[in-house]
């Protein structure tokens, strides 16, 4: 394994195109463009590891798998009231389909749906407690206390989010926001702007390739059934508009975030970060994609 990550960092070394860093997030247009990491860990808990694997990095759409995960947890099936299980087929911040759908959002995971997420699971709490437990379960599942926020880049998208301001305005007119709105979208945006490096991530991921369980503890994160589910919604809308594509070149359940992570899972076999700046024009990560599809090559995990 250790071999095969390291000529897939040879290889992205080489790459000159290597996409664009989100620049509507001041504070992520900073990010030097050159880096690549990927972390793949193993049931057993072996961790391989290539290039910049310790840098932190901002998980942004990421976090939403484990809000999801959260909000399941408190809600079961009545979440989905809240928020729709279908691929949208639009960018991850659009508006137009909620003019459509009554204010719905499509899927949990573009921007409108994330945010949907967070005001149901607030539960009447202020922004700090909600962000608290998220920022408890991150930890949780990484087994790794030292997991923060990066308050710069919250406070950046705070200063620029009118879009998603916009997004969730128009759902509270439809009265599916039920905490104040600038309440729903400090917690977004700070659960947004949590910090991780590739190990940290891929370990957090585990459960997921793994019926529900982390295979190194033991523990039960959440049952088989809705490990599955949650698996198929990052395999159909973890990309957005651009999940079709994920699907048919990586061919794993996988969710992007315009920090330039990736967090995919291979059922039953290993859980996968891979982190590289630059995005592509769908704004998800150009090589992190790359060098999960080689990573596959190599590994034949791909699902189908
Ligand atoms: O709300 C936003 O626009 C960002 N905090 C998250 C968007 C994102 O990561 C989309 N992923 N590729």
């Amino acid at each position: 394994m250790q071999d095969i990550l390291d000529e897939i960092s040879a290889e992205m070394r080489k790459r000159t195109d290597r996409g664009t860093v989100a620049n509507y997030i001041p504070q992520l247009a900073c990010v030097d463009p050159n880096q690549f990491a990927m972390s793949v860990v193993l049931p057993d808990g072996q961790t391989f590891s290539t290039g910049d694997a310790d840098t932190l990095f901002s998980i942004q759409s990421i976090s939403k798998v484990f809000t999801l995960t959260i909000a399941l947890g408190k809600l079961g099936d009545h979440l989905w009231s809240h928020v729709g299980r279908e691929p949208s087929g639009d960018p991850f911040n659009s508006i137009v389909q909620l003019e459509h759908e009554q204010g719905k959002p499509r899927n949990p995971f573009i921007n409108a749906g994330a945010i949907a997420v967070v005001d149901s699971i607030m539960s009447g709490h202020q922004p700090k407690e909600s962000l608290a437990e998220i920022l408890e379960f991150v930890r949780f599942l990484a087994n790794d206390k030292s997991i923060c926020i990066d308050e710069k880049v919250a406070r950046s998208e705070i200063e620029t989010g009118h879009r998603n301001a916009s997004l969730a305005h128009f759902m509270a007119s439809f009265d599916r926001i039920s905490h104040p709105v600038e309440h729903v979208l400090g917690t977004y945006f700070h659960h947004c702007s949590i910090s991780m490096n590739c190990k940290q991530l891929a370990h957090a991921g585990l459960f997921l390739a793994f019926d529900g369980t982390n295979p190194i503890y033991g523990t039960r994160v959440v049952s088989p059934e809705r490990s599955r589910r949650i698996s198929s919604l990052m395999l159909m809308c973890g990309h957005y508009d651009g999940s079709g594509e994920f699907a048919f070149r990586v061919g794993l359940p996988g969710k992007s975030g315009v920090g330039g992570g990736i967090l995919a899972v291979a059922p039953g076999e290993a859980s996968i970060a891979v982190w590289s700046p630059g995005l592509d024009k769908i704004g998800n990560s150009k090589l992190g994609t790359e060098a999960l599809e080689l990573l596959v090559k190599h590994t034949g995990w791909s699902i189908f």
